[in-house]
């Protein structure tokens, strides 16, 4: 008998990105990062491409309802205003395939990749970007759109801009080095008579400010489309937190800012809906020790709770689009889920409108610049072999469903 206070209707199941999932895909930014060896090589992958219906039966099997998976850009825009019916038809078969086994379809726009011909035109630094991106969303939506209805438009936009211009880890590699100020003035100056300013910071407060249009337009192209999609964005939340001395609260409260509030005050207005994914928090002043994931980030599962309560202040209904952890001995997993599950519910008990729960992976996937060592996956992929193994974990996370959460202890 189930134990839960979640709605009737409630949607459980995991997600996937094309890229990191699919194989095949040799016409993206990290494509050609790899063909330059500047990030891992990422080949067939999981050869999802192929392997789809065998994988949504495991999907199905382990009680899941609903499936969050992504589109790939470069796919069905191979050069720009070209679009290939071929791969449209193969995400409608997707489409077709989940809907066969009851699962509802959650599908992401965009999930990082870019398609190739799009970052020589200048990428997201260009001023018409976003308008070429609400161009693609609205083929899509207006190709898939009688087999879905739930569309997000980008995923992680803060995560993709600092990795790709601050941090400099992932495409296009734009790394933040500290300089004095002097050198940073005079840059700034002499790019600014070149009007072409590079430097780090402020091209990603640019690209951060290009995605906040991006999705503004592409919301507005895709209602026009198709009014009754419930178009989303996913927001990565990064929970900070103080332990209450003045100095740390101003921290966390900066930082809260700079991460979370002040991109969504730019795109709150125009969604339907805000899928949340939560990984990290980050207390300042904290002297407690976590356990760690194999990446080792501090698994802090009941703080999902905070995540969801700061994307409740726009006001939409919420989803969490990725929860998950990298645990490749499987020993950590159930007990993060029913936890991370549990504090979930009690933020449904509180009123706030939830609708769905991700876990991040269905399968072992391609961990963008960590490549294929990192474990996600509810399901064990063998990279030779291609076959997949379902672990423990996932009949745990199957019985939480059916049956509600108690909370283990140690997680
Ligand atoms: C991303 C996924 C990624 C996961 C684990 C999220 O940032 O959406 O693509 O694999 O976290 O790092």
């Amino acid at each position: 008998m189930s134990t839960h206070t979640f709605p009737e209707g409630f949607l459980w199941g995991a997600a996937t990105a094309s890229y990191q999932v699919e194989g095949g895909i040799e016409n993206c930014d990290w494509a050609k990062a790899a063909q330059e060896e500047r990030v891992p090589v990422c080949g067939r992958a999981c050869d999802h491409y192929y392997r789809y219906a065998e994988d949504f039966d495991l999907a199905k099997g382990l009680g899941h309802n609903a499936h969050r998976f992504s589109i790939e850009w470069a796919r069905i825009e191979p050069e720009e205003g070209k679009f290939d019916e071929r791969e449209i038809e193969h995400y409608r078969d997707v489409l077709r395939s989940l809907r066969a086994r009851g699962l509802v379809p959650y599908v992401t726009l965009w999930h990082f990749t870019l398609p190739v011909w799009f970052t020589n035109r200048g990428g997201w630094l260009c001023t018409d970007a976003p308008d070429v991106f609400a161009r693609y969303c609205t083929f899509v939506v207006r190709e898939l759109g009688d087999l879905a209805d739930n569309y997000a438009t980008i995923n992680e936009p803060i995560v993709y801009a600092s990795n790709g211009w601050i941090r400099g880890i992932w495409p296009p590699f734009q790394k933040f080095a500290p300089v004095d100020l002097a050198t940073i003035v005079t840059t700034v100056e002499r790019e600014r008579a070149a009007s072409r300013i590079r430097w780090t910071p402020y091209t990603y407060l640019k690209v951060r400010r290009s995605l906040a249009r991006a999705h503004n337009s592409a919301y507005a192209a895709i209602k026009k489309e198709r009014p009754r999609a419930d178009v989303s964005i996913v927001k990565n939340v990064i929970v900070y937190d103080s332990d209450g001395s003045l100095l740390n609260r101003l921290k966390a409260w900066l930082m809260n800012r700079h991460w979370t509030y002040s991109f969504m005050d730019r795109v709150g207005k125009q969604t339907d809906s805000i899928g949340l994914n939560y990984y990290f928090y980050k207390k300042f002043g904290d002297t407690a020790t976590y356990d760690k994931t194999d990446m080792h980030w501090d698994i802090v599962p009941h703080e999902i709770a905070t995540g969801l309560r700061m994307l409740a202040r726009y006001g939409k209904p919420l989803y969490v689009a990725e929860a998950g952890l990298a645990d490749q001995h499987d020993t950590k997993r159930a007990a993060y889920i029913k936890n991370t599950v549990q504090a979930v519910e009690e933020v449904v008990r509180d009123g706030i409108d939830i609708r769905a729960f991700f876990y991040w992976s269905l399968l072992d996937n391609y961990e963008w610049a960590a490549g294929f060592g990192q474990r996600f996956g509810l399901v064990e992929v063998d990279y030779d072999t291609l076959a997949r193994t379902v672990r423990p974990s996932a009949y745990a996370y199957r019985d939480t469903i059916e049956h509600g959460v108690r909370a283990e202890k140690g997680a």
